[in-house]
């Protein structure tokens, strides 16, 4: 493939316009085989509107056999064709077109299409994969109705699926078929079919209007045990959505297939969903606690797609996250509902805080509708996925959740079987709400993290505490005007009870106040507050935003130990631990712990709390890219240093305390899956991980122990990455000890690939690129390239940053060897060095010169070429 020249082009949104043509029906007959598969396509197409415009249909890697107008078999003058089109220069108003396609799903190693993932052939469509089987208006405004034929040996085949409702099916010889229909129109990203030799579970859904809905998971026979927990999610998940939303599911069928490769977690396909094989099987013994949350979270977040992206869906990609970041929400919802919502909340909130905040800091910075795109491949992104969800909670947090959801009836109604934008989404809540929200819609069009700083004033005579919030970096240009978002704030007194106070003159005493904060400047007055207050602020992490605040230490350990927002009482302990931590990066010399935080984090270490998972969480201290963000001029190797000076002197100090914790926490019996379970497990492996840190061979026996007589994941992990971090012989016996256990199960593979990739021992590199060689490894797999490369290059900035230079090598090399093969997976590698500029200077060099040399290779995709482009161009850290 060459780089031609339209192949740079950029998209704009501001260029669209509605499709020149429709096709409102579409019937598919696919012939099946890996190596050829032939696709004969009928359309029903018709003029929209009155032009005489050329009908351009976009079809890439396609054989064209034959093409017929009406029946009429066009020659071939009256058709043009390039790589990536079909133009027919004059067409009737209305008339059938016919195309044979022939593709080969064995050499798609994109996994954009028909592809085969081991015996398996299935499709992936979003975002422009139908383009990839058939020539078509690829474009997510064009609603047809299919009816899907599936032809194919049925040894080799027997089960062979596609979306809606099974109609009819038919034997012959040693072949057979099997017709589907999908009564609701929808894009053809939405399009699926899947093909193979696969086993099923099975169970059914009486949906609240009485519709009887067969649930089927189906996956590689020796896969089938671990699919009971995906079935009980989707069961949640349904009833969730009607007792929610009212939102009800509209065909007889509901099926969820597994495969071992996917470019990502899973796909909402109309009835027949394809997932990563990740986001399916869990049993205790393969499955982590956090896998088990996984698993249910992304099962839901493909199920309530069907309204949120299916049945109501996008006008152009420019929406997605019209589609993702109200899905995430549902799926952030849904979570809470089903588990610890403090900790949940602060796990999606952290997550937007060190992740997030790193795109919206960098090259690729974007608002949560993007205004251009070159690749849109690369702009499913942090951004549009969990700030999406960030400015859908705040809609829900200014309206109030019951208008919120009479404005979500309202949208799925209202535009029930449309291709629609994000305005029609705040349109329809503002209508339910009666709310303005005009200048709420501004978060959908600016990119970047607002930066609020605050300033509390006591006045003990009037009784009152006046709250000034600024937007800092807020302008009177166009560019950073004042955002209007939700301050949720509550004061405690010094002991840490609860103040019942009024807010801006209102008559209603309560403890929380939702602040409407609009402009640039604004000031809330709280009456009737007896004591100098401390304030917390941004609870629940009510806005995405970064906060200063005049907090100082002492109101941090008021809040650590006392609040009652689980997200503010964490975010405590972070700003203290932070705190430390820059400190001892800013002083080598005078180290001495810092007595607030050292009593906080011993009250936490020590408190009876009942949310052992909430107890686990403030425990852990800030990571490393995080910290980055605090900081000037980015050194790895000291961050990572102070850091872990401040772990070991805590654990030296509290050794007694986590020894005593670690020990009481063994739960005798089985392995129990429930909170309190899990919970329980999470603080005990955060003990033992501190525990590591002293290096007593005490210790590596401890951990061992646990490694081998484990009968869950989650401990045996625990163990086995606690134990790759140490230069010890341990460590090798812990991993040939695992590998011997588990070598037959790809995903626990995985994670053994994963803990040597972020090991911060110094032969981390040398080690990775063996392991590129391992019988366990395929660089075509997805899941393992981001287990091994991703996670090294994202999660691993120790060994990824090495001063020599040998980690930004590796990943260059892995990258530019995925490239021709998976573009979309070698884009997600290259955006590790985004933030070049930040580095210290011979850091930013090396980084520099591996952009550049990716920038140089020969054929670089477009995907690849976007990224490192736009890392190249920024001009956000030149001095
Ligand atoms: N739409 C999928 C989701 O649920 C993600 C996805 C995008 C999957 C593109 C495959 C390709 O978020
Ligand atoms: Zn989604």
């Amino acid at each position: 493939m060459t780089n031609t020249p339209d192949k740079a082009q950029r998209t704009y949104l501001k260029d669209y316009t509605p499709p020149d043509y429709l096709i409102p029906k579409i019937e598919l007959d696919f012939d099946l085989g890996e190596k050829e598969t032939r696709v004969r396509t009928q359309l029903w197409i018709t003029r929209n509107g009155n032009h005489s415009r050329p009908l351009i249909l976009n079809g890439e890697k396609l054989e064209l056999a034959s093409v017929a107008l009406d029946g009429k078999v066009l020659d071939p003058q009256q058709w043009q064709r390039d790589d990536v089109t079909l133009t027919l220069l004059a067409v009737p108003a209305r008339f059938t077109l016919d195309l044979e396609t022939v593709i080969s799903p064995i050499t798609n190693t994109e996994l954009s299409g028909l592809y085969a993932s081991a015996d398996t052939l299935c499709t992936q469509c979003e975002p422009e994969g139908f383009r990839r089987i058939t020539y078509f208006l690829d474009r997510p405004d064009v609603l047809s109705v299919y009816r899907v034929t599936l032809r194919a040996d049925q040894s080799r085949y027997p089960v062979l699926l596609a979306n809606g409702n099974r109609v009819s099916s038919d034997k012959n010889g040693g072949r057979h078929h099997v017709i589907w229909e999908d009564p609701y129109p929808k894009p053809c990203y939405l399009f699926a079919l899947v093909a193979g030799q696969l086993q099923f579970i099975e169970d059914e859904f009486t949906t609240q209007s009485g519709r009887k809905v067969q649930l089927r998971v189906y996956a590689r026979e020796r896969d089938l045990p671990q699919c009971d927990h995906a079935m009980t999610a989707l069961r949640e998940a349904m009833a969730w959505d009607e007792k929610t939303y009212n939102r009800e599911y509209d065909l007889d069928h509901y099926n969820i297939v597994a495969v071992d490769d996917f470019n990502m977690g899973a796909m909402e396909n109309k009835g027949l969903n394809v997932f990563n094989t990740r986001y399916v099987l869990a049993l205790p013994a393969t499955a982590t606690d956090q896998d088990y949350r996984s698993v249910s979270d992304v099962i839901g977040h493909e199920y309530f797609h069907n309204w949120s992206g299916n049945r109501v869906t996008l006008r152009d990609w420019f929406q997605l996250s019209l589609k993702e970041g109200f899905t995430v929400f549902r799926e952030q919802q849904f979570s809470a509902a089903h588990g610890s919502a403090g900790v949940k909340r602060i796990e999606d909130a952290n997550l937007v805080r060190t992740q997030q905040f790193r795109e919206d800091a960098g090259p690729m910075a974007h608002p949560i509708r993007p205004d251009s795109f070159v690749e849109i491949n690369n702009f499913y992104t942090l951004t549009i996925y969990i700030k999406g969800a960030e400015v859908v909670r705040m809609l829900n947090r200014l309206v109030g959740n019951r208008a919120f959801v009479r404005g979500c009836n309202r949208y799925f109604e209202h535009h029930d079987g449309q291709a629609v934008t994000t305005d029609d989404f705040v349109q329809a809540i503002a209508q339910a709400s009666g709310h303005d929200l005009t200048q709420f819609y501004r978060w959908y069009e600016q990119s970047g993290t607002p930066r609020l700083s605050s300033h509390g004033q006591f006045d003990a005579k009037l009784r009152r505490y006046h709250l000034r919030l600024k937007q800092v970096d807020c302008d009177l240009t166009q560019a950073h005007p004042a955002l209007q978002m939700p301050i949720v704030t509550a004061l405690f007194d010094r002991q840490g009870n609860p103040l019942t106070t009024r807010c801006d003159g209102g008559d209603e005493a309560g403890h929380q106040h939702t602040l409407n904060l609009t402009g640039a400047e604004q000031e809330f007055v709280f009456d009737d507050v007896d004591t100098p207050p401390v304030p917390s602020l941004l609870r629940g992490f009510s806005a995405p935003v970064i906060l200063d605040t005049d907090h100082d230490d002492a109101d941090l350990a008021v809040l650590m130990g006392h609040d009652n927002d689980p997200f503010n009482r964490w975010d405590a302990g972070q700003r203290l631990a932070r705190q430390q931590i820059l400190a001892w990066l800013d002083d080598a010399e005078d180290r001495a712990l810092n007595e607030s935080f050292a009593a906080a984090f011993s009250q936490t270490l020590e408190g009876d709390f009942n949310d052992r998972a909430f107890q686990a969480l403030a425990l852990k201290l800030p990571d490393e890219n995080y910290l980055g963000e605090f900081i000037e001029v980015i050194d790895p190797e000291a961050i990572h240093q102070a850091r872990r000076s401040v772990a070991k002197a805590l654990v030296s100090r509290y050794q007694k305390a986590f020894l005593a914790h670690y020990h009481a926490l063994k739960t005798p019996g089985p392995c129990r899956l429930d909170a309190a379970s899990a919970g329980s497990r999470a603080l005990r492996n955060t003990c033992l991980t501190y525990l590591m840190i002293l290096e007593e061979e005490s210790s590596f026996e401890r951990a061992l122990m646990q490694l081998k007589g484990a009968d869950n994941m989650t401990d045996t992990l625990a163990a086995l990455a606690a134990l790759a971090d140490q230069a010890h012989p341990a460590r090798d016996e812990a991993l040939a000890y695992f590998l011997e256990r588990w070598r037959e199960y790809p995903l626990v593979m995985d994670k053994w690939l994963r803990v040597q990739a972020i090991s911060r021992c110094e032969d981390t590199v040398q080690r990775i690129a063996h392991l590129t060689e391992h019988e366990c490894y395929q660089n075509d797999n997805p899941n393992k390239v981001h287990a091994l490369i991703g996670a090294f290059a994202h999660g691993n900035p120790l060994r990824f940053h090495q001063p020599d230079g040998a980690g930004y090598h590796l990943v260059t090399e892995q990258l530019l060897a995925t490239d021709p093969k998976n573009p979309q997976l070698a884009a997600r590698l290259a955006s590790a060095f985004n933030l070049w500029r930040r580095f210290e200077p011979g850091r930013r060099e090396l980084m520099h010169q591996a952009l550049e040399r990716i920038r140089r290779h020969k054929h670089l995709s477009r995907d690849v070429s976007e990224i490192t482009d736009r890392a190249l161009a920024d001009q956000k850290y030149q001095g």
